[in-house]
């Protein structure tokens, strides 16, 4: 499995990942579980502490609930190597972006990872609102840049989304399509460079018109989660799970397609944007519409 094949694809034998929170932290988990060397930048010392803490408690709980035999755990954590220096991503086949979700940030990341990345290195991004060309264009090597656009918890949810731009090379995609099945084992569905791809053009409206619904009185929050868990199967409860994927994500992902398709069906709740302001993110702030 360290070799990937498939046509047009070539192999990817060292990963680079640039971020390592919530999604980022699962993303790397995965390339390191499939036997992938990876490097990982994040921007300060305290941000390695904490990363490296997240992902080794993570890859711990894995063993201990019997998934990881230890050696392949300590296999897991020897495959990674944390960093501060973009300059550390110079021998990556494939460079995944995890940064917060902001244009200008992600295209200033693009633009030095240019620099230091060798000629046929792939650079992806995991946004899940911004249109791909939008960041690839402050790369010089366009053709060079796609969408792969994974799902939290990232280490269990079985889905990426790849994004080819108008100007992403057919061959950059097979190689990086073909890494997250065959390597990483994830269900592949090609998407457009559309707001929220296919999976939040579904989703995301979906939990306004939950938020949209809480806000009016309709009911309490508790009573719709429980609602769509016990009367529609799903896994989590809309509030529950727009408090997972964080508030401030849900809200950038609202406002990506309601610019896009200049629908107020897509506006972001009033809600969604005070609890934001608020600073009352979800899970990961301790307080979203529920408490944590
Ligand atoms: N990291 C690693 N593993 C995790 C985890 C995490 N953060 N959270 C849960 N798991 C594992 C558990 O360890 C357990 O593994 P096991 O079966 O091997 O023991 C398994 O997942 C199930 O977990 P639990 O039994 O604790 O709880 P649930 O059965 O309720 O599952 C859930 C939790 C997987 C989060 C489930 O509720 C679920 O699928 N929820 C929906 C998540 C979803 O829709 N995500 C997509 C959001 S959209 C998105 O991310 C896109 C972005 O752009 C906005």
């Amino acid at each position: 499995r360290e070799r990937v094949t498939g046509s047009r694809a070539r192999a990817l034998e060292r990963v680079g990942v640039d971020g390592a929170g919530a999604i980022g932290g699962g993303i790397l988990e995965g390339v390191a579980k499939a036997g992938v060397p990876v490097v990982v930048r994040v921007i300060s010392a305290s941000a390695v502490y904490c990363g490296r803490a997240r992902v080794e408690a993570s890859l711990g709980n894995a063993f201990e609930r019997g998934k990881l035999q230890t050696a392949a755990r300590d296999a897991a954590v020897e495959r990674i190597t944390w960093t501060t220096d973009l300059g550390d991503l110079a021998g990556c086949g494939l460079v995944i972006e995890a940064a917060v979700e902001n244009l200008d940030l992600k295209r200033t990341i693009f633009a030095e990872l240019d620099v230091v990345v060798g000629a046929d290195t792939i650079l992806a991004t995991n946004t899940s609102s911004i249109p791909v060309v939008d960041i690839a264009m402050a790369s010089a090597r366009p053709e060079q840049v796609i969408g792969v656009h994974f799902f939290n918890p990232a280490p269990v949810m079985k889905l990426v989304e790849v994004i080819a731009t108008e100007r992403s090379s057919d061959e950059v995609v097979a190689t990086a399509s073909t890494f997250v099945a065959d390597v990483l084992g994830k269900r592949v569905v090609p998407s457009p460079d559309r707001a929220g791809f296919v999976v939040n053009a579904l989703l995301v409206p979906y939990l306004c018109q939950a938020i949209a619904m809480f806000d009016r009185g309709h009911a309490s929050a508790g009573d719709i989660d429980d609602a769509m868990v016990m009367g529609a199967g799903h896994p989590m409860g809309p509030l529950a799970l727009a408090d997972l994927i964080g508030l401030d994500v849900c809200l950038s992902a609202a406002e990506s397609l309601h610019e896009e398709y200049a629908d107020a069906f897509y506006a972001p709740p009033a809600l969604l944007r005070r609890m934001v302001a608020a600073g009352h993110l979800g899970r990961k702030s301790g307080r979203g519409f529920h408490t944590y």
